[in-house]
Protein backbone atom coordinates (compact mmCIF):
# COMPACT_ATOMS: atom_id res chain seq x y z
CA UNK A 1 0.00 0.00 0.00
CA UNK A 2 1.54 2.95 -1.05
CA UNK A 3 1.48 6.36 1.19
CA UNK A 4 1.57 9.90 -0.69
CA UNK A 5 1.74 13.32 1.23
CA UNK A 6 -0.36 15.91 0.30
CA UNK A 7 0.61 19.49 0.84
CA UNK A 8 -3.01 21.34 1.37
CA UNK A 9 -2.67 25.07 0.75
CA UNK A 10 -6.57 26.81 1.32
CA UNK A 11 -5.42 30.09 0.88
CA UNK A 12 -8.44 32.80 1.19
CA UNK A 13 -11.96 33.71 0.28
CA UNK A 14 -13.72 30.42 -0.87
CA UNK A 15 -10.45 27.96 -0.60
CA UNK A 16 -10.94 26.61 2.72
CA UNK A 17 -14.51 25.62 1.76
CA UNK A 18 -13.71 23.96 -1.07
CA UNK A 19 -11.07 22.09 0.30
CA UNK A 20 -12.75 21.02 2.58
CA UNK A 21 -14.70 19.31 0.02
CA UNK A 22 -11.62 17.35 -1.30
CA UNK A 23 -10.57 16.44 2.55
CA UNK A 24 -14.22 14.23 2.43
CA UNK A 25 -12.91 12.48 -1.08
CA UNK A 26 -9.40 12.05 -0.09
CA UNK A 27 -11.18 10.71 3.84
CA UNK A 28 -13.46 8.15 1.36
CA UNK A 29 -10.33 7.16 -0.63
CA UNK A 30 -8.36 6.68 2.55
CA UNK A 31 -10.83 4.28 3.87
CA UNK A 32 -11.60 2.46 0.77
CA UNK A 33 -7.75 1.97 0.20
CA UNK A 34 -5.20 0.48 -1.79
CA UNK A 35 -3.37 3.77 -1.37
CA UNK A 36 -3.17 6.03 1.57
CA UNK A 37 -2.80 9.78 1.46
CA UNK A 38 -1.35 11.26 4.41
CA UNK A 39 -2.45 15.38 4.69
CA UNK A 40 -0.65 18.59 6.38
CA UNK A 41 -1.91 21.93 5.34
CA UNK A 42 -0.30 25.31 5.76
CA UNK A 43 -0.81 28.76 5.08
CA UNK A 44 -0.61 30.60 1.67
CA UNK A 45 -2.08 33.83 0.08
CA UNK A 46 -3.23 36.61 2.33
CA UNK A 47 -3.71 34.41 5.57
CA UNK A 48 -0.29 33.84 5.12
CA UNK A 49 0.42 37.59 4.73
CA UNK A 50 -1.54 38.17 8.05
CA UNK A 51 0.32 35.43 9.75
CA UNK A 52 4.01 35.68 8.78
CA UNK A 53 4.01 39.15 6.42
CA UNK A 54 4.80 36.90 3.16
CA UNK A 55 2.70 35.30 0.68
CA UNK A 56 3.82 32.23 1.28
CA UNK A 57 6.51 31.16 4.46
CA UNK A 58 9.30 29.57 3.56
CA UNK A 59 8.66 26.32 6.04
CA UNK A 60 5.37 26.56 3.69
CA UNK A 61 7.67 26.42 0.58
CA UNK A 62 10.39 23.73 1.71
CA UNK A 63 6.88 21.66 2.45
CA UNK A 64 6.02 22.15 -0.72
CA UNK A 65 8.82 20.55 -2.37
CA UNK A 66 9.10 17.60 -0.31
CA UNK A 67 5.33 17.48 -0.57
CA UNK A 68 4.26 14.43 -3.50
CA UNK A 69 1.60 17.24 -4.67
CA UNK A 70 0.22 20.41 -3.28
CA UNK A 71 -3.16 20.90 -3.69
CA UNK A 72 -4.43 24.57 -3.86
CA UNK A 73 -7.52 26.35 -3.19
CA UNK A 74 -7.30 30.02 -3.85
CA UNK A 75 -6.14 33.29 -3.18
CA UNK A 76 -6.80 37.03 -2.68
CA UNK A 77 -9.48 39.42 -1.76
CA UNK A 78 -9.72 43.28 -1.47
CA UNK A 79 -8.67 42.92 2.37
CA UNK A 80 -5.40 42.50 1.09
CA UNK A 81 -5.38 45.44 -1.58
CA UNK A 82 -2.89 47.75 0.48
CA UNK A 83 -0.29 45.37 0.93
CA UNK A 84 3.16 46.25 -1.05
CA UNK A 85 3.30 44.54 -4.37
CA UNK A 86 5.80 41.62 -3.43
CA UNK A 87 3.41 40.30 -0.63
CA UNK A 88 0.52 40.68 -2.03
CA UNK A 89 -1.81 37.20 -2.06
CA UNK A 90 -1.08 36.03 -5.70
CA UNK A 91 2.90 36.60 -5.31
CA UNK A 92 2.97 33.15 -2.72
CA UNK A 93 1.16 31.07 -5.95
CA UNK A 94 3.61 32.86 -8.30
CA UNK A 95 6.32 31.55 -5.81
CA UNK A 96 4.88 28.27 -6.35
CA UNK A 97 4.75 28.28 -9.52
CA UNK A 98 8.39 29.33 -9.94
CA UNK A 99 9.96 27.55 -7.50
CA UNK A 100 8.82 24.15 -7.82
CA UNK A 101 9.39 25.03 -11.73
CA UNK A 102 6.21 24.08 -12.68
CA UNK A 103 6.13 24.93 -16.48
CA UNK A 104 3.10 23.09 -17.61
CA UNK A 105 -0.48 24.01 -16.69
CA UNK A 106 -3.19 21.61 -18.16
CA UNK A 107 -6.83 23.54 -17.94
CA UNK A 108 -9.24 20.95 -19.59
CA UNK A 109 -12.42 22.13 -20.18
CA UNK A 110 -14.93 19.61 -20.43
CA UNK A 111 -18.95 20.50 -20.61
CA UNK A 112 -20.69 17.67 -18.45
CA UNK A 113 -24.20 17.11 -20.57
CA UNK A 114 -25.94 18.30 -18.28
CA UNK A 115 -24.90 21.40 -18.03
CA UNK A 116 -24.78 22.09 -21.59
CA UNK A 117 -28.12 24.52 -20.80
CA UNK A 118 -25.82 26.36 -18.04
CA UNK A 119 -23.39 27.86 -20.24
CA UNK A 120 -23.83 30.96 -21.63
CA UNK A 121 -23.84 29.35 -25.06
CA UNK A 122 -26.36 27.48 -26.94
CA UNK A 123 -26.29 24.22 -26.19
CA UNK A 124 -25.66 22.72 -29.51
CA UNK A 125 -22.13 25.03 -29.23
CA UNK A 126 -21.31 23.49 -25.85
CA UNK A 127 -22.31 20.22 -25.65
CA UNK A 128 -19.86 17.45 -26.02
CA UNK A 129 -16.95 20.06 -25.36
CA UNK A 130 -13.68 18.39 -24.69
CA UNK A 131 -10.73 20.81 -25.21
CA UNK A 132 -7.44 20.69 -22.76
CA UNK A 133 -5.11 24.14 -23.13
CA UNK A 134 -1.74 24.11 -22.16
CA UNK A 135 -0.36 27.48 -20.54
CA UNK A 136 3.11 27.51 -20.46
CA UNK A 137 3.24 28.28 -16.61
CA UNK A 138 6.90 30.03 -15.26
CA UNK A 139 7.92 32.38 -18.08
CA UNK A 140 6.31 35.35 -20.21
CA UNK A 141 5.52 38.61 -19.11
CA UNK A 142 4.63 36.75 -15.39
CA UNK A 143 8.31 36.51 -14.46
CA UNK A 144 9.96 38.70 -16.98
CA UNK A 145 12.76 41.45 -16.51
CA UNK A 146 12.74 43.83 -15.91
CA UNK A 147 8.88 44.71 -14.56
CA UNK A 148 8.98 47.90 -12.99
CA UNK A 149 7.33 51.45 -12.60
CA UNK A 150 9.88 54.46 -12.64
CA UNK A 151 8.76 58.12 -12.03
CA UNK A 152 9.93 59.97 -15.19
CA UNK A 153 9.58 63.34 -14.41
CA UNK A 154 6.87 65.95 -15.04
CA UNK A 155 4.69 63.62 -13.31
CA UNK A 156 4.76 61.19 -15.17
CA UNK A 157 5.34 57.33 -14.56
CA UNK A 158 6.48 54.66 -17.23
CA UNK A 159 5.62 50.85 -16.34
CA UNK A 160 7.45 48.33 -17.99
CA UNK A 161 6.61 44.74 -18.42
CA UNK A 162 8.67 42.17 -20.45
CA UNK A 163 7.30 39.62 -22.23
CA UNK A 164 10.47 37.19 -22.38
CA UNK A 165 10.63 33.40 -24.32
CA UNK A 166 13.77 31.59 -24.43
CA UNK A 167 14.00 28.56 -27.25
CA UNK A 168 13.64 25.74 -24.90
CA UNK A 169 10.62 26.91 -22.95
CA UNK A 170 8.86 26.71 -25.97
CA UNK A 171 10.07 23.59 -26.64
CA UNK A 172 9.23 22.14 -23.68
CA UNK A 173 5.53 22.85 -23.27
CA UNK A 174 5.31 22.36 -26.76
CA UNK A 175 6.02 18.84 -26.17
CA UNK A 176 3.83 18.38 -23.51
CA UNK A 177 0.82 19.60 -25.83
CA UNK A 178 2.03 17.04 -28.55
CA UNK A 179 2.31 14.25 -25.98
CA UNK A 180 -1.27 14.63 -24.38
CA UNK A 181 -2.98 15.12 -27.93
CA UNK A 182 -1.72 11.82 -29.08
CA UNK A 183 -3.98 10.66 -26.62
CA UNK A 184 -6.98 12.30 -27.72
CA UNK A 185 -7.47 13.72 -31.32
CA UNK A 186 -3.88 14.56 -32.01
CA UNK A 187 -4.92 18.03 -33.11
CA UNK A 188 -3.35 21.01 -31.33
CA UNK A 189 -3.84 24.63 -31.82
CA UNK A 190 -0.71 27.03 -30.83
CA UNK A 191 -1.86 30.43 -30.11
CA UNK A 192 0.15 33.12 -29.88
CA UNK A 193 0.22 36.90 -31.64
CA UNK A 194 3.30 36.85 -34.17
CA UNK A 195 1.96 39.79 -36.42
CA UNK A 196 3.18 42.08 -33.54
CA UNK A 197 5.22 40.29 -30.68
CA UNK A 198 8.88 38.97 -31.33
CA UNK A 199 8.25 36.37 -28.66
CA UNK A 200 4.79 34.96 -31.06
CA UNK A 201 7.26 34.72 -34.30
CA UNK A 202 10.05 32.45 -32.30
CA UNK A 203 6.46 30.83 -30.17
CA UNK A 204 5.61 30.40 -33.87
CA UNK A 205 9.12 29.05 -35.42
CA UNK A 206 9.83 26.83 -32.55
CA UNK A 207 6.58 24.77 -32.14
CA UNK A 208 6.76 24.20 -35.74
CA UNK A 209 10.26 22.46 -35.42
CA UNK A 210 9.16 20.70 -32.66
CA UNK A 211 5.98 19.76 -34.86
CA UNK A 212 8.19 18.00 -37.94
CA UNK A 213 11.15 16.75 -35.94
CA UNK A 214 9.02 15.35 -33.03
CA UNK A 215 5.65 14.67 -33.69
CA UNK A 216 4.95 14.98 -37.54
CA UNK A 217 1.66 12.87 -37.05
CA UNK A 218 -0.21 15.29 -35.11
CA UNK A 219 -2.12 17.71 -36.86
CA UNK A 220 -1.00 21.40 -36.07
CA UNK A 221 -2.43 25.15 -36.19
CA UNK A 222 -1.69 27.98 -35.42
CA UNK A 223 -3.67 30.59 -34.40
CA UNK A 224 -3.32 34.51 -33.70
CA UNK A 225 -4.46 34.35 -30.17
CA UNK A 226 -6.91 37.43 -30.76
CA UNK A 227 -9.08 35.31 -33.60
CA UNK A 228 -8.43 31.82 -31.19
CA UNK A 229 -10.47 34.18 -28.66
CA UNK A 230 -12.87 34.78 -31.01
CA UNK A 231 -13.03 30.95 -32.33
CA UNK A 232 -13.53 29.77 -28.73
CA UNK A 233 -16.67 31.44 -28.41
CA UNK A 234 -17.73 30.84 -32.08
CA UNK A 235 -16.91 27.23 -32.49
CA UNK A 236 -15.25 25.81 -29.83
CA UNK A 237 -15.61 22.42 -30.41
CA UNK A 238 -12.93 22.71 -33.38
CA UNK A 239 -10.23 22.80 -31.03
CA UNK A 240 -8.70 19.76 -28.99
CA UNK A 241 -5.24 20.83 -27.65
CA UNK A 242 -4.64 24.38 -27.31
CA UNK A 243 -0.78 25.34 -26.33
CA UNK A 244 -0.50 28.79 -25.31
CA UNK A 245 1.81 31.44 -23.65
CA UNK A 246 1.53 32.33 -20.01
CA UNK A 247 -0.44 35.63 -20.42
CA UNK A 248 -2.64 34.28 -23.33
CA UNK A 249 -3.21 31.11 -21.57
CA UNK A 250 -4.24 33.00 -18.50
CA UNK A 251 -7.13 35.19 -20.50
CA UNK A 252 -7.67 32.04 -23.18
CA UNK A 253 -7.97 29.51 -20.33
CA UNK A 254 -10.98 31.88 -18.42
CA UNK A 255 -13.15 32.02 -21.63
CA UNK A 256 -12.90 28.36 -22.10
CA UNK A 257 -14.09 28.20 -18.42
CA UNK A 258 -17.28 29.73 -19.22
CA UNK A 259 -18.50 27.47 -22.59
CA UNK A 260 -18.75 24.51 -19.68
CA UNK A 261 -21.34 26.34 -17.63
CA UNK A 262 -19.18 28.41 -14.79
CA UNK A 263 -15.29 29.34 -13.32
CA UNK A 264 -16.51 27.12 -10.41
CA UNK A 265 -15.83 23.55 -13.02
CA UNK A 266 -12.87 24.53 -14.01
CA UNK A 267 -9.79 22.15 -12.78
CA UNK A 268 -6.08 22.82 -13.39
CA UNK A 269 -2.64 20.46 -12.76
CA UNK A 270 0.83 22.06 -13.07
CA UNK A 271 3.78 19.96 -13.77
CA UNK A 272 7.31 20.24 -13.71
CA UNK A 273 9.59 18.22 -15.44
CA UNK A 274 9.82 14.25 -14.65
CA UNK A 275 12.63 14.06 -12.45
CA UNK A 276 16.19 12.38 -13.85
CA UNK A 277 16.21 9.79 -11.22
CA UNK A 278 12.68 8.72 -9.76
CA UNK A 279 10.48 9.87 -12.94
CA UNK A 280 8.38 12.00 -10.51
CA UNK A 281 7.14 15.25 -11.47
CA UNK A 282 6.26 18.21 -8.73
CA UNK A 283 2.59 19.37 -9.10
CA UNK A 284 0.05 21.56 -7.90
CA UNK A 285 -3.29 21.29 -8.47
CA UNK A 286 -5.93 23.98 -8.08
CA UNK A 287 -9.00 25.28 -9.41
CA UNK A 288 -9.00 27.68 -12.34
CA UNK A 289 -11.66 30.30 -10.53
CA UNK A 290 -9.95 32.88 -7.98
CA UNK A 291 -11.22 33.13 -3.98
CA UNK A 292 -14.12 34.66 -4.87
CA UNK A 293 -14.19 36.45 -1.29
CA UNK A 294 -18.25 38.20 -2.02
CA UNK A 295 -19.40 34.63 -1.35
CA UNK A 296 -16.98 33.71 0.94
CA UNK A 297 -18.13 31.85 4.09
CA UNK A 298 -21.71 31.40 3.05
CA UNK A 299 -21.81 27.89 1.55
CA UNK A 300 -22.61 29.28 -2.09
CA UNK A 301 -19.55 27.93 -3.55
CA UNK A 302 -19.36 25.59 -6.02
CA UNK A 303 -16.66 22.89 -4.93
CA UNK A 304 -16.67 20.78 -8.26
CA UNK A 305 -13.61 22.48 -9.79
CA UNK A 306 -11.63 22.17 -6.55
CA UNK A 307 -12.63 18.30 -6.64
CA UNK A 308 -11.76 17.61 -9.99
CA UNK A 309 -8.01 19.21 -9.76
CA UNK A 310 -7.66 16.41 -7.16
CA UNK A 311 -9.11 14.13 -9.70
CA UNK A 312 -6.50 15.07 -11.90
CA UNK A 313 -3.64 14.99 -8.78
CA UNK A 314 -5.09 11.04 -9.06
CA UNK A 315 -4.05 11.08 -12.70
CA UNK A 316 -1.43 12.44 -13.38
CA UNK A 317 0.99 12.54 -9.90
CA UNK A 318 -0.44 9.52 -8.58
CA UNK A 319 -1.25 6.23 -11.85
CA UNK A 320 -4.65 6.46 -10.17
CA UNK A 321 -7.06 5.93 -13.09
CA UNK A 322 -9.82 4.09 -11.84
CA UNK A 323 -9.63 6.50 -8.43
CA UNK A 324 -9.27 9.28 -10.87
CA UNK A 325 -12.28 8.06 -13.13
CA UNK A 326 -14.75 7.53 -9.92
CA UNK A 327 -13.88 10.50 -8.74
CA UNK A 328 -14.62 12.54 -12.27
CA UNK A 329 -18.25 10.54 -12.61
CA UNK A 330 -19.45 10.80 -9.33
CA UNK A 331 -19.74 14.76 -10.07
CA UNK A 332 -21.28 13.82 -13.84
CA UNK A 333 -24.18 11.93 -11.31
CA UNK A 334 -24.74 14.54 -9.04
CA UNK A 335 -25.15 16.75 -11.83
CA UNK A 336 -27.04 14.38 -13.80
CA UNK A 337 -29.19 14.11 -10.43
CA UNK A 338 -29.92 17.88 -11.09
CA UNK A 339 -27.85 19.27 -7.36
CA UNK A 340 -26.63 22.72 -8.50
CA UNK A 341 -24.91 25.17 -6.45
CA UNK A 342 -25.85 28.34 -7.61
CA UNK A 343 -23.43 29.57 -10.03
CA UNK A 344 -24.82 26.62 -12.05
CA UNK A 345 -28.09 26.58 -11.27
CA UNK A 346 -31.04 25.73 -13.91
CA UNK A 347 -35.25 25.73 -13.47
CA UNK A 348 -36.29 22.35 -12.28
CA UNK A 349 -32.67 21.68 -10.26
CA UNK A 350 -32.13 21.58 -6.72
CA UNK A 351 -30.19 24.21 -5.11
CA UNK A 352 -27.73 22.87 -2.47
CA UNK A 353 -24.46 24.08 -0.42
CA UNK A 354 -21.00 23.55 -0.72
CA UNK A 355 -21.08 21.07 2.12
CA UNK A 356 -23.98 19.42 0.20
CA UNK A 357 -22.24 18.94 -3.09
CA UNK A 358 -19.38 17.50 -1.42
CA UNK A 359 -21.24 15.22 0.48
CA UNK A 360 -23.21 14.35 -3.01
CA UNK A 361 -19.81 13.42 -4.94
CA UNK A 362 -18.55 11.35 -1.48
CA UNK A 363 -22.13 9.49 -1.72
CA UNK A 364 -21.91 8.93 -5.53
CA UNK A 365 -18.34 7.98 -5.20
CA UNK A 366 -19.75 4.86 -3.01
CA UNK A 367 -22.77 4.00 -5.00
CA UNK A 368 -21.01 4.08 -8.22
CA UNK A 369 -17.98 1.89 -6.71
CA UNK A 370 -20.55 -0.09 -5.33
C1 LIG B 1 -4.92 31.88 -12.77
C2 LIG B 1 -5.03 33.13 -11.95
C3 LIG B 1 -3.62 33.60 -11.58
C4 LIG B 1 -2.87 33.91 -12.87
C5 LIG B 1 -3.57 34.79 -10.60
C6 LIG B 1 -4.34 34.50 -9.31
C7 LIG B 1 -2.16 35.20 -10.29
O1 LIG B 1 -5.74 34.10 -12.66
O2 LIG B 1 -4.33 30.90 -12.27
O3 LIG B 1 -5.47 31.85 -13.87
O4 LIG B 1 -2.97 35.01 -13.41
O5 LIG B 1 -2.17 33.01 -13.34
MG1 LIG C 1 -6.59 33.40 -14.47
Amino acid sequence: MAAYNLLLLPGDGIGPEVMAEVERVIAWLNAAGPHSFATESDLVGGSAYDAHGQAISDAAMDKALAADAVIFGAVGGPKWDGVPYDVRPEAGLLRLRKDLELFANLRPAICYPALADASSLKREIVEGLDILIVRELTGGVYFGEPKTITDIGNGQKRAIDTQVYDTFEIERIARVAFDLAATRKNLVHSAEKRNVMKTGVLWHEVVSQVHAREYPAAELHHILADNCAMQLVRTPKQFDVLVTDNLFGDVLSDIAAMLTGSLGMLPSASLGAPDAKTGRRKALYEPVHGSAPDIAGQGLANPIAMIASFAMALRYSFGQIESADLVESAVASVLEQGLRTGDIMQPGCTRVSTADMGAAVVAAMERIAG
